[in-house]
């Protein structure tokens, strides 16, 4: 196992187990994560360690969450033949990194993430003045260095998240990416690819040093990627002495940002389990039909032959969701005209969720079934990312100076 990534880049992103999925993370984050996997090497994990620091008074709610998440992920078509999926403590090496990054972390840094105060603010039944919730942005830092993800697919409110973790590698790296001799290290190294390459690769350093040029870089990165006969070190060397500085032992993530999910929920509200609206991934059908029954329409459909205007119903919302262009016709004309009645709409809603819940429902049953084919997805998912994470700690602790043992 390799803790250098592959051609396309890695993802790697988390998720926390505090209760159960809606429709809101179904629409917002699982769908991407599903096209994601086909395109990049992907890390998929239970943050359980990141729950804890707004649930520790009561953390009970974790130990409910964490297996019926990742059936949920699965019933809706993550599949562990193309993710590597984990638990985050199953893999205690998240917790090193993040106490050896906490030595070199500036406390003003953390401070600052407006996470930080936004979420004190909005949880003040919560006492979140802990130590564990100003540093759980660097956890997660420590997450996506761990497997030296090149993406991070995140919400808007996690791109500080991610720009947190950029800075605190380029600390590390400058920090301990200097060793004695690098440049004539680097030098050994590139003679190692023989006198051909060592030549294009001098050269194309050289036009990215003196001109900036980005494709020289570029094209000095695929040459060192093709290089076979060089070790895991002089590699790193040769990546760092691109650019200057030192070697890069941790290198910085970008953020994918998720286009904000527009789900709506039963109120119109974004979907949120604080706003007390939302349809589970899993809810049983009669729940699904009795939620959206009751949900409110425009105020001004007292009667049934009152017309109405879909721009003041949250329903509407849902058709921009689930119904096609024909269907959303018929409606404004008939919600307009009174020619239909709001059960009438609500019918179409109630068979979109319906038909999209029950192949999940059904993969869903199955894994209930067979409890064992989820543990062991975890379990083969959580000692391949420890392999991943045992490299990366090891580069960590020999870059500093940790290694006497
Ligand atoms: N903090 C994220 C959240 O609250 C979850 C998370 C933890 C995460 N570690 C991560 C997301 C690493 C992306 C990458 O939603
Ligand atoms: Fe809302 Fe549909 Fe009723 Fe119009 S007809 S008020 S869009 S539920």
């Amino acid at each position: 196992m390799s803790s250098i990534p592959g051609q396309n880049g890695r993802v790697l992103s988390g998720m926390r187990p505090t209760g159960q999925l809606h429709l809101g993370h179904y629409h917002g984050v699982l769908k991407n994560w599903i096209r994601l996997q086909h395109e990049y090497e992907c890390y998929f994990f239970v943050a359980d360690w990141h729950a804890l620091t707004t649930h520790y008074e009561d953390p009970s709610i974790i130990a409910a969450s964490v297996w019926e998440m990742v059936i949920d992920w699965l019933a809706c078509g993550i599949n562990p033949s193309n993710a590597t999926l984990f638990i985050q403590s199953r893999v205690p090496e998240h917790a090193e990194l993040h106490l050896l990054l906490s030595m070199m972390t500036p406390l003003g840094w953390l401070e600052r993430v407006p996470s930080y105060k936004d979420q004190q603010d909005k949880l003040k039944e919560k006492d979140l003045a802990t130590y564990g919730f100003l540093g759980y942005p660097l956890l997660q830092s420590a997450d996506i260095l761990m497997y030296k993800a090149s993406q991070v697919p995140v919400g808007e409110d996690q791109v500080a998240h991610v720009e947190l973790t950029r800075e605190v590698a380029r600390r590390f790296n400058h920090l301990y990416g200097r060793e004695p001799g690098f440049e004539e290290k680097a030098e050994a190294a590139a003679k190692k690819m023989g006198k051909k390459n060592a030549k294009l690769y001098r050269e194309l350093r050289r036009r990215y040093q003196e001109q900036g040029d980005h494709e020289a870089i570029e094209t000095a990165r695929a040459l060192l990627e093709e290089q076979q006969n060089i070790t895991l070190i002089d590699r790193e060397r040769l990546f760092g002495y691109l650019e200057g500085g030192g070697k890069i032992i941790l290198p910085e993530p970008h953020a994918l940002l998720t286009p904000t999910s527009k789900m709506p929920g039963l109120d119109g509200q974004k979907m949120s389990k604080s706003y007390n609206n939302t349809i589970s991934l899993r809810e049983p059908p009669e729940a699904v039909e009795q939620k959206l029954r009751t949900m409110p329409t425009d105020p001004a459909r007292v009667r049934r032959n009152d017309p109405g205007d879909p721009a003041k119903c949250p329903v509407w919302q849902l058709h921009e969701v689930y119904s096609d262009e024909s269907v959303r016709e018929g409606v404004q004309q008939g919600c307009r005209s009174a020619a239909i009645g709001c059960l009438d709409c609500k019918k179409h809603i109630i068979d979109a969720i319906l038909e999209e819940q029950a192949p999940i429902h059904e993969r869903a049953q199955e894994y209930m079934n067979n409890p064992d084919i989820v543990r062991n997805i975890i379990n083969e998912g959580s000692e391949k990312a420890r392999d991943v994470a045992k490299q990366t700690i090891d580069e960590v602790r020999q870059a500093m100076g940790l290694a006497y043992r």
